[in-house]
C-alpha cells in the first residue's frame, strides 16, 4: 500500500480554484508599489543564520524559538528567512545600493518560515508583501510608508483596519526605559516564564512581547515607553502624527506596541483587523535607523513594513470582498477525427494570438465526453469540428450558458494555413467570421 503524503503541518497548498485570489492581491501590491515608486527586490529564501540573529535579535521569540535553521552539506549554518528585512538589508549593503539615489524604495513578495504553533492566521510557511524605504530620515517617510499600506488596504476594499501607532525611542532614550522595565519586572520575577527570566537582564523590552499568558498579564501595569522618549524622538513622533493627519489617515496611539523584532527605533505601527481571531495583526512595521550600520553598512536610516498575505486574504474573505475572477476558457473546440484535431490546434493558436483563451481535446475523447469537459471547465463557447464542418467550412458555435447556437464560417484561409502556413490571411478570415457573430462572441468585454 503506497504511503499517502500530506503537506507538512503549518503549510498549505494554494489550489487552482483559489490561486486567482492570490494573483489579484499580488497584482494590486505590485501596482500600488509602483504608484509609490517602490521597485521589486528578490532575495534568497535562505541566508547565513547570522544575518537573522544579528538583526532580528537573539533574545526575540523569532530567533530563540521559531527559526528553521540547519547545517548545509558544507557545514554552514543556514536559516530559512523568518522575514525579509534582514535579507534585504544584507543585499543592499552587499551591492552598495546605498550609493544610489536615496531614498532607495524596494518592495517584495514571498514565503517566510517560522516554527510557530499553527492556528488560524498563523502558519509555519506564510507569505509576506513588504516595503523598505532606505535613506529617509524625515517623519514624512514614516507617514508615506503608512500611507502606502493604507492605500493598498483601501484598494483591496478593506479600509476599516485599525492603525495603531507608537514610538519606542532610540539608543539615546531606550536604556532609561529598559531600566524602568527591568525594575518593574524584577518585582514580579516569581511570575515570569523561564524565557522571560532570561530576558530580564538581557532585553526586558522583549517581555512585553511574550506570548505566554502569565507574562502577558503583567504587561498592563508596566511602564510606558512614550513617557521616556528623548526630545528628538518626541519631535519626530509629533511630525509623523502631523503628516498622517494632513493625509487624513486615522490612527490610535498604542503605547504597548513594541513589535517582535529587535531592530526597531522610533516609529512602530500595526494594522489590526478585529474579525479574524487572535492573529489580528495584518501588517506591522516601523523604523530601523541603526540596522544597516549594525549589519556592516553605512549609517543610513530606514523603515518599512510587511503584511501577511494569508491574513489579508482571511480579512477579505471575512468581509466578503470581491475577488474578480479571471475569464475561464472562452472557446473550447471539440474535434472529431485526426484532421479536425490538427485544424482545432491551429484554430486554438489563432484565437490565442487574438487574446482569447482557447482549448481543445488533449485526451482523444469522444465529442460527448469533450462537451462534458468543456462544461466542467466553464467554457463560454464550444465549437464542434468534424469532417462535415471541414468540408462545408461552416461550424456551429454554441453559447454554453444560453444554449444559443450560431453558424460561423470557418476561415477559408485557415484550412490552407494548416498546410501552407499562410497564417495572416487565415487570421483575417477568422477575425471577420468572429465579427460576423454579431456580438454573440463578445468574450472580449
Ligand atoms: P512581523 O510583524 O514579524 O514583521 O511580520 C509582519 C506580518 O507578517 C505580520 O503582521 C503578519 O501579518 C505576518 N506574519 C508573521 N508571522 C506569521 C505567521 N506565522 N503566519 C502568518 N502570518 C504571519 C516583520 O516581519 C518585519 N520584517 C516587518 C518590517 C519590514 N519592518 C520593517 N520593515
Amino acid at each position: 500500500m503506497p504511503q499517502k503524503y500530506k503537506a507538512v503541518r503549518g503549510t498549505a497548498d494554494v489550489l487552482p480554484y483559489d490561486s486567482y485570489k492570490w494573483q489579484y492581491v499580488e497584482n494590486k501590491m505590485i501596482e500600488v508599489s509602483r504608484l509609490f515608486g517602490f521597485r521589486e527586490i528578490r532575495v534568497p529564501v535562505f541566508e547565513h543564520t547570522e544575518v537573522f540573529t544579528r538583526s532580528v535579535g537573539d533574545t526575540t521569540d523569532v530567533v530563540q524559538k521559531e527559526m528553521y535553521t540547519f547545517d548545509d552539506k558544507g557545514g554552514r549554518s543556514i536559516t530559512l528567512r523568518p522575514e525579509f528585512t534582514a535579507g534585504v538589508v544584507r543585499s543592499v549593503i552587499e551591492h552598495g545600493l546605498t550609493n544610489e539615489a536615496l531614498p532607495l524604495k524596494v518592495c517584495y513578495i514571498g514565503a517566510c518560515y517560522r516554527y510557530e504553533k499553527p492556528q488560524a492566521g498563523r502558519y509555519r510557511e506564510f507569505h509576506q508583501y513588504g516595503v523598505e524605504c532606505i535613506g529617509a530620515p524625515a517623519p514624512s517617510a514614516d507617514a508615506e510608508v503608512i500611507a502606502l499600506a493604507k492605500y493598498l488596504l483601501e484598494s483591496l476594499d478593506i479600509s476599516d483596519l485599525r492603525l495603531e501607532l507608537n514610538s519606542i525611542g532610540c539608543p539615546e532614550c531606550r536604556p532609561k526605559y529598559q531600566a524602568a522595565l527591568k525594575e518593574y519586572f524584577k518585582s514580579h520575577e516569581d511570575k515570569l516564564c523561564n524565557t522571560c527570566l532570561e530576558r530580564l537582564d538581557r532585553n526586558p523590552l522583549r517581555i512585553l512581547d511574550c506570548k505566554s499568558e502569565v507574562c502577558s498579564g503583567l504587561k498592563a501595569q508596566a511602564p510606558v515607553v512614550l513617557d521616556f522618549l528623548c526630545d528628538e524622538c518626541k519631535t519626530h513622533f509629533e511630525g509623523v502624527k502631523r503628516h498622517l493627519e494632513a493625509m487624513n489617515i486615522k490612527y490610535v496611539i498604542n503605547p504597548r506596541i513594541v513589535r517582535g523584532l529587535d531592530y526597531y527605533t522610533r516609529t512602530v505601527f500595526e494594522f489590526i483587523a478585529e474579525d479574524i481571531g487572535a492573529q489580528s495583526t495584518v501588517c506591522g512595521g516601523g523604523r530601523y535607523d541603526g540596522l544597516i550600520e549594525q549589519m556592516g553598512g553605512p549609517s543610513v536610516p530606514a523603515l518599512g513594513f510587511a503584511m501577511g498575505i494569508e491574513r489579508l486574504l482571511l480579512v477579505m474573505e471575512s468581509r466578503k470582498a470581491a475577488f474578480p475572477r479571471p475569464k475561464p476558457c472562452e472557446v473550447y473546440i471539440a474535434p472529431i477525427g485526426e484532421r479536425a484535431a490538427e485544424y482545432a490546434s491551429k484554430l486554438c493558436g489563432l484565437l490565442r494570438a487574438e487574446g482569447f483563451s482557447a482549448a481543445t481535446d488533449l485526451a482523444g475523447r469522444s465529442v460527448k465526453a469533450q462537451m462534458k469537459y468543456a462544461d466542467k471547465i466553464g467554457a463560454l463557447y464550444t465549437l464542434v469540428l468534424g469532417d462535415n464542418e471541414l468540408e462545408s467550412k461552416v461550424a456551429v458555435l454554441k453559447d454554453m450558458k444560453t444554449g444559443k447556437q450560431v453558424e460561423v464560417n470557418l476561415p477559408d484561409g485557415l484550412i490552407t494555413a494548416v498546410y501552407d502556413q499562410t497564417i495572416n490571411s487565415a487570421m483575417d478570415d477568422l477575425t471577420k467570421s468572429i465579427e460576423k457573430m454579431e456580438g454573440l462572441f463578445n468574450i472580449n468585454e
